[in-house]
This record gives C-alpha cells, structure tokens and sequence, in this order.
C-alpha cells in the first residue's frame, strides 16, 4: 500500500470527485454548476440556486413553479415535532436544537429507499421546506410563544422572517435575505460538506446526514464564526478601538474572527457581494456604527496579514447584515444551515451516484506491547 504524507487538516487532499461548485481562492473565484456567484447573487433565488445544485441544471419555468410548490406544500412540522421541541430547554443554542430536530424527521420517516427517485425528491423537498420552519419554532418557543404557521402567499424567504416575528418583512429585506442565502447554499469540501459525504457514504438516511453536517457547521471555525463576528465587534466597541484589539490577537496568537480561509487567498466574493447588501440595508434603515469599526478592522488587518493572504471571508458580514435584520445572533449560524442544507444534499446525492464508504487510514504514534496494570497498582 502506498505510504502518504499526513496532512493535518487533509489540507490539499482531494476527499471528492465533485461537479456541485469550485473555488479558485487566488483569483477570488466562486461558481454554483459554472456559474459565477455574483451573477447568481443577482439574478436568481435561493430555490431556483438550490435546484441547480441538487439537480445539476437550471430549471425551467415548469420544473421551478413545481419544485417552489412542493416546498411550500412541505413547510409545516408535524405537531409531534413541535411538541419534542417544546421539552427543549430555552437557554440551549439553537444549532443544538436544529440538529435534534433534523434527526428527529428521520424518525418519522424512516423509509430508507436510496435507490428510488421519488424518496430521494420528496427527503430533498422535505428538509428545505422544514429547516427554516423548526429554526423559527425553537426561535418563538424558547421565548414561551406558541410557533407561528407558515404563509403559503409569502415566498421562502419572506415567509421565513415572517414565521420568526409574525410580520411581513420589508420586501428589500426579504430579497436581500434571499441572496444571503444564496452564497451561504454551498462552498466545496468545507468541514460540514465533508461530514455530510462521510455520513452519506454509510447510505444512512438524509436526515442523519444533514444533523452529521448541522453539528459540524455549529463550530467558531466554520458556520459559527459570524455570531463570534458580532461579539467581537461589540467587545471592540468604537473605531479607536480597533488596531490596539487586532494587535493583542496577533500578539497573543489569537485568531481574528471573520478573517482568513482555508482556499481563499484574497476577499472572499461572497463577503465582498455582502459588504454590498450591508451598505443598501444601511441606506434604507439608517447607519450600524458596527460597519464603521468592520471597515476599520478590515484596513487594519489587511496592513498586518494582507501578506499571508488573511483577509474578510464569507462570515465577517453576513453577521451584520442578519443584525441590521434585527434577527437575534445566536440564529445567524442555523440560518447558515437553512441554506448550506440544500449544498449538502446536492452532495449527498453525488456521493450515492459513486459511492465508496469513507475509511481513511491514520498515521499510529502510540504505544505497542504495554502490559495491564491492575487498577491497585496504578
Ligand atoms: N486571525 C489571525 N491570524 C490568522 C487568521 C485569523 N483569523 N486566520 C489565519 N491566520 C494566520 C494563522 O495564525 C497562521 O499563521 P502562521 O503561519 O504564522 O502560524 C496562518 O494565518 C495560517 O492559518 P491557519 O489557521 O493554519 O489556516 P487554516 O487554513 O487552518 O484555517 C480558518 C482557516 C480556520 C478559517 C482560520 O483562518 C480561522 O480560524 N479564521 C477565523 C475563524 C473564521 O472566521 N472562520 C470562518 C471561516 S469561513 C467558513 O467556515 C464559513
């Protein structure tokens, strides 16, 4: 057997075979299916995004009025579900309550087809139609309010902020939600992506693959880091602030939250299309002096590590936008899911189109031969 190098991290490691997105992270580069991100970010929706990643093409008229009216059809949560979620304790984090959630829908239905179509669309329909509704659950719940039903007249994402405060958005809100959604749906092999592909590989169902990948995503070094954004930037508390703050992390070795990437060497495209969204939501419901000290922050590290490629990712702004939303911090990473959800089904059904279970091998550096020493004697 041939005797490989460890990479921690597997930085550089191919763990997939995959036509669902690409990164060029030199020249800043992001595509859906070849698509550029920014021209999805302007012209499409987040479900019509989402069709073309799990089905590989854009849809037509038809197929996208279908697929939008499945979705809207699936929104509702079984009363038993609700009922779980009530027994959960209001101080838990709302990433935890999303993954026992999506775990729970497993239970329900528990029909495990993976060779037949109609199982695969109606898990696909399924998960994107109810993630946003249990999000929003937990959300009133552990405020002791009751859920509020979904609308059928409002779109996804309008329907979505709906269902977490019972009033219609702002139409621009809701749009500019709509694209958030669209960059945060797929990113290549990140850490949930490749969790999601490890669990499919076992051909358990898809909803243990998407819990695998909501608990993978919670972390402060992947999904989580835009709600770290926000305390960062709350800590920092005014533009004076800024460079004495970004020194004593990098003299304490600390990492900035929001900056740097694994693949991206120069601004993330996605954080640069958000820097945007920000500015209009800004323009229309009055100036965040967080944005100033992110504007700050950003000069000062792009002096500082500008040099090893160290500069805003995806998470440095979605935080702000989803504040000037008014929606609370401890959501902005299961809304993260909401739309990384429909990324890794796309993957889920790629795995199984070519499966071979996950089984790396490791590099030992452990004991052999140690005799038992019985407990008196330890
Ligand atoms: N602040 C300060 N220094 C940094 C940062 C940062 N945010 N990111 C990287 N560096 C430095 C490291 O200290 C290291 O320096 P060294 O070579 O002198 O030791 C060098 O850049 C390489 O960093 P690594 O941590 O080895 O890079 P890796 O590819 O493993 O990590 C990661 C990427 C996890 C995203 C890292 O940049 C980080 O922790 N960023 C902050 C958390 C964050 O914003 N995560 C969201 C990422 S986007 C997403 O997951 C959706």
């Amino acid at each position: 057997m041939m005797v490989c190098e460890y990479k921690p991290g597997l930085e550089g490691i191919p763990a997939a075979q995959s036509s669902i997105s690409y990164v060029d992270g030199q020249k800043g580069i992001l595509e859906y299916r070849g698509i550029r991100i920014e021209e999805l970010a302007e012209k499409s929706t987040f479900l019509e995004t989402a069709y073309l990643l799990i089905w590989g093409k854009l849809p037509s008229k038809e197929e996208l009025e279908t697929f939008e009216h499945e979705v809207r059809y699936h929104r509702r949560i079984k009363y038993r579900i609700r009922d779980m979620m009530k027994c959960f304790p209001e101080s838990g984090h709302p990433m935890d309550a999303l993954q026992a959630s999506a775990a729970a829908l497993g239970l329900f239905y528990s029909l495990r087809d993976l060779h037949n179509p109609v199982y695969i669309r109606d898990s696909v329909v399924r998960l994107i139609a109810t993630i946003p509704t249990m999000v929003a659950a937990f959300q009133l719940m552990r405020k002791g309010n009751d859920p509020v039903r979904p609308r059928d007249d409002l779109d996804y994402s309008a329907n979505f902020l709906y269902m977490l405060d019972e009033r219609e958005p702002d139409p621009l809100m809701a749009r500019i939600f709509d694209i958030c959604l669209i960059l945060q749906v797929e990113h290549t092999m990140n850490a949930s992506t490749f969790s999601a592909r490890v669990t499919a590989s076992t051909l358990t169902d898809p909803y243990a693959v998407v819990a695998s990948a909501v608990g993978t995503l919670g972390g402060p070094l992947h999904g989580g880091a835009n709600e770290e954004v926000i305390q960062m930037l709350e800590k920092i508390g005014s533009v004076e602030n800024v460079r004495p703050y970004i020194e004593d992390c990098l003299q304490s070795k600390s990492k900035i939250m929001g900056f740097g990437h694994r693949v991206y060497k120069v601004k993330d495209p996605r954080a640069i299309i958000l820097q945007n969204l920000a500015e209009q939501l800004f323009e229309k419901f009055g100036h965040d002096k967080f944005y100033d000290i992110a504007q700050e922050m950003e000069l000062v590290v792009e002096e500082k590590l500008g040099s090893k490629g160290i500069y805003p990712n995806i998470d440095f702004y979605s935080g702000l936008v989803y504040r000037k939303m008014g929606i609370p911090t401890d959501l902005f990473t299961p809304i993260f899911a909401i739309a990384r959800v429909a990324g890794w089904l796309a993957h889920w059904k790629e795995q199984l189109a070519e499966n071979r279970i996950f089984r790396p091998t490791q590099v030992y550096n452990g004991l052999h031969e140690i005799t038992y020493t019985p407990i008196d004697k330890r």
